[in-house]
């Protein structure tokens, strides 16, 4: 008998498709270069994968703009290919969560087709959100509805060929739904029944916070982000509920995790009320800087507000962690101890663990990616000023000297890769049992073996400045954030370290599993 839910202690793999591997030779990750890794992802000792959107879709957003809900885009492969690696990943002992775009469609989704060639008032138009502009509402001369601003930049308003205008919180191509129109929620149950039939284990559920607007759409605050008119309403509560009961019909224990910014751990807790969503993304320490302070600031209120956290470090959306740790460091490779110190803090806390593909090789961020080959809308919507996204979607090298280090059979990669990755490969780092991707093997194979012996709780130990040291049962992690050496406190034996010790001391930048009676 399952006592634990799989979930609550679960790591998660996230696969960004475009960027994990090409079976097909177009320079594109596709399914079955996932299927084909399989055994790389059940040897790392992942529990699930997350699977970012492989729908038909444009690519305004690289796929979270998605024209049909109930299908493969040609690109990645067909639904065939879904049902194969679905039953694949589990052979392997892999659970499989997809990712669900409620937010917002692609603007070639036959509805919002439809809505812009119907007349205003018109139920096709209810099911987004068209709105009359108005002269004072947006405040920008142009006649917005509001003052609403897009995340990438500019208003999040734009014209249809009538003169209404509609909502995009995100790029205009991705066009808001309504959700307070029944026919909205009807179809997105329906979608959900989709997938769950088709065998996945779960989803992750995309800009979870921002699907219902308050009435009226009053303008807004800049700055805004727990509650606002846009984001966090009490009302999108409603909509997991329904999900759930759905998720609850299911066979086996199908889950659901929210991708929630908020300032609030509070805020983030109600997600995840037992009626609701089983998890919420914590983001709270991808943002915090390398800091023991921070973290530890991170690590209780989660653990005071939430009794079912997640961790995470990095995803398809952020600096990856290597680069934002090595920031304001002198040492060129301060960046990589700490992110292998950071692995180890996380993955000593109660609760789950969110990967994102290419961590467990170290990889930095690519920050020289030429303006002609970054495909981010975010680059192009602030005329080049933000760079956007694309450096931590650089498609991963799997083997050999130069690019496109067996990515794909083809040449290239729809990013670039750069010139000096040849030592980061996981062929190379395979046979290095120093590399990162063993010490990401070891560490995920000691959680698995420390699985269920170790209780909820953590407790504080007394630790120098800038360092942290916790206890859960008979495990201790240390992580030292600080300058200089620190003595480790009293154990039994070192199960493992992110790094060399210094001695018996624990140097700056590095973290350790002790084992204490
Ligand atoms: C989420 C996704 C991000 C996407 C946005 C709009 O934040 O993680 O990649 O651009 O939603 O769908």
């Amino acid at each position: 008998m399952e006592t634990t839910p799989w979930w609550r202690d679960a790591v998660v793999y996230e696969i960004y498709v475009r960027s994990f591997a090409d079976a097909s030779g177009d320079g594109t990750g596709d399914l079955a270069g996932i299927r084909d890794r399989l055994p790389y992802l059940a040897e790392l000792g992942v529990d699930a994968v997350w699977l970012t959107p492989f729908y038909p879709s444009p690519m305004a957003d690289g796929g979270y703009d998605v024209a049909d809900y109930r299908d493969v885009d040609p690109l990645f492969g067909s639904l065939a290919d879904f049902d194969d690696l679905v039953a694949d990943a589990h052979a392997h002992g892999l659970r499989l969560m997809v990712d669900i775009v409620p937010n917002h469609s692609s603007s070639a989704h036959p509805w919002f087709q439809k809505a812009l060639a119907s007349p205003r008032g018109s139920q096709e138009r209810a099911r987004y959100m068209f709105r009359d502009g108005g002269p004072e509402g947006g405040g920008s001369g142009h006649g917005e509805p509001n003052n609403w601003l897009s995340t990438f930049g500019g208003p999040a308003w734009t014209q249809a060929p009538d003169g209404q205008w509609y909502l995009h919180l995100f790029a205009p191509e991705q066009p808001d739904f309504n959700w307070r129109n029944p026919e909205v929620r009807e179809e997105f149950l329906d979608i959900l029944r989709f997938w769950l039939d088709r065998g996945v284990d779960g989803f992750r559920i995309d800009v979870a916070m921002g699907l219902i607007k308050e009435e009226g759409l009053p303008n807004t605050d800049p700055g805004f982000r727990a509650r606002s008119p846009i984001w966090s309403r009490p009302e999108v509560h409603d909509i997991y509920r329904e999900w759930r009961r759905v998720l609850d019909s299911y066979p086996g224990t199908r889950v659901a995790i929210g991708e929630v910014w908020t300032d609030s751990a509070e805020d983030l807790a109600l997600y995840v009320r037992p009626d609701e969503l089983h998890q919420s993304f914590n983001f709270a320490w991808l943002e915090a800087p390398w800091s023991a302070t921070a973290f530890r600031k991170v690590i209780d209120d989660t653990l005071k507000a939430v009794t079912s956290p997640t961790w995470v470090l990095s995803n398809h959306d952020v600096v990856r962690h290597v680069t934002r740790y090595g920031q304001g460091s002198l040492d060129p490779e301060a960046g990589l101890a700490r992110a292998r110190a950071a692995l180890l803090a996380m993955l000593a806390l109660p609760g789950s663990a969110y990967l994102y593909q290419g961590e467990e090789l170290g990889l930095p961020e690519v920050t020289d990616l030429p303006p002609q080959a970054r495909q981010d809308p975010i680059f192009a919507r602030s005329n080049g000023e933000v760079p956007g996204r694309d450096g931590c979607r650089v498609p991963l090298p799997w083997s050999g000297t130069e690019p496109p280090y067996g990515f794909g059979p083809g040449d290239g990669s729809w990013l670039p890769q750069p010139a000096d990755w040849a030592d980061l490969t996981a062929e190379r780092q395979a046979a290095d049992p120093a590399s990162t991707l063993w010490f990401y093997r070891r560490a995920l194979r000691t959680r698995r073996e420390l699985r269920g012996t170790l209780p909820d709780a953590i407790t504080w130990l007394e630790s120098p400045e800038e360092t942290l040291f916790f206890r859960r049962g008979g495990l201790i992690c240390v992580i030292n954030c600080g300058e200089g050496p620190v003595a480790l406190p009293t154990h039994d034996q070192v199960l493992m370290t992110s790094g060399p010790l210094d001695g018996t001391a624990l140097p700056a930048d590095t973290a350790a599993w002790l084992l204490a009676g």
